[in-house]
């Protein structure tokens, strides 16, 4: 019964998340139509000038822009997932939020972040500067341009793919061998923050600096802090203690042995004359 409850839970999210999916497409195509009729106008000629030589969007520098603004982003949703799964795991969304949402968002976000990383490397294809070909995306130290770190950020995807699957073949494995990849998605989360770091070309400024080492702080934390939820749910919990016993009771002076504790006093038997002597 709560199993039908919670699946039905889940299918209406799902169906609203594929509203809200299929809304954002629309928004997107009608967006696109209408700027796309702007830009055949004076005004929106002038507008594409001011573009170009903010973002030099006709030049080699459009696609290092799009590629180095989805990284950043890929990298801030990847981020995102792994707080939210710690605040998950350790129980710390209970108090504000339901299960059923707290899961489906963090299987959202993670999603997110894979749509963010695929525009990443896709880009990177059509760069004019230094495109890269498809073994170069996937397969790790062959990148022509600083292999050791790009080579880390392609681990990085393969195991954000790994762990994202496994929220569709949840049902089919165990929850240890669930729970044991999950748990890459630590590493994924470091190696993703390392290839971001010392690949980046906004790396040098002060404020990239800031979010990668504020970032990772809060990871740190929220580690350490899930760590300590597990240590405290593995402790043995102490067998309750035996009930205190009752207050003795005051001597019975009319009674020539004193009855056990716990036991009722019972009268002396009265005799058939009824003077209860003996
Ligand atoms: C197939 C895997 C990947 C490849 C081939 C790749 C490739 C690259 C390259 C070539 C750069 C340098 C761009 C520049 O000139 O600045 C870069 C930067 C970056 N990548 Fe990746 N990357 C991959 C995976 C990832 C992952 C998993 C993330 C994070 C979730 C990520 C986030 C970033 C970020 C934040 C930057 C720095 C952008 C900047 O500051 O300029 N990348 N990546």
């Amino acid at each position: 019964m709560s199993q039908a409850k919670s699946s039905k839970g889940k299918g209406s999210s799902v169906a609203m998340w594929a509203i809200g999916g299929i809304m954002a497409a629309i928004l997107a195509l009608v967006g696109t139509l209408v700027l796309g009729a702007l830009a055949q106008t004076p005004v929106g000629q002038s507008m594409g000038q001011t573009l170009n030589a903010l973002f030099g969007t006709d030049t080699t520098h459009a696609t290092w822009f799009v590629t180095r603004s989805a990284g950043i982003i890929a990298y801030l949703l990847l981020w995102f997932s792994t707080v939210w799964g710690l605040g998950v795991s350790s129980k710390m969304l209970d108090k504000v939020l339901h299960r059923a949402f707290t899961f489906d968002f963090h299987e959202f976000i993670s999603l997110l972040s894979i749509g963010f990383l695929i525009l990443h490397v896709v880009v990177l294809t059509g760069d004019q500067f230094m495109p890269y070909n498809v073994a170069q995306i996937l397969i790790p130290f062959i990148s022509p341009y600083r292999p050791v770190w790009v080579g880390v950020g392609v681990i990085s995807f393969w195991l954000i793919l790994l762990v994202s699957i496994t929220f569709y073949i949840r049902s089919k494995i165990t929850m240890k061998t669930f729970r044991v990849i999950h748990y890459l998605s630590f590493i994924s989360y470091i190696a993703a923050a390392l290839h971001s770091f010392y690949s980046g070309t906004d790396t040098p400024l002060p404020m990239a600096q800031l979010m990668y080492v504020g970032t990772f702080l809060v990871v740190v934390f929220l580690t350490a802090y899930w760590l300590l939820t597990l240590r405290s749910a593995k402790k043995p919990v102490a067998p309750p203690k035996p009930p205190a016993p009752p207050p003795a009771q005051p001597r019975n002076p009319y009674l020539r042995t004193q009855p056990m504790m716990n036991t009722p006093q019972t009268p002396p038997a009265r005799k058939p004359n009824g003077t209860g002597r003996k």
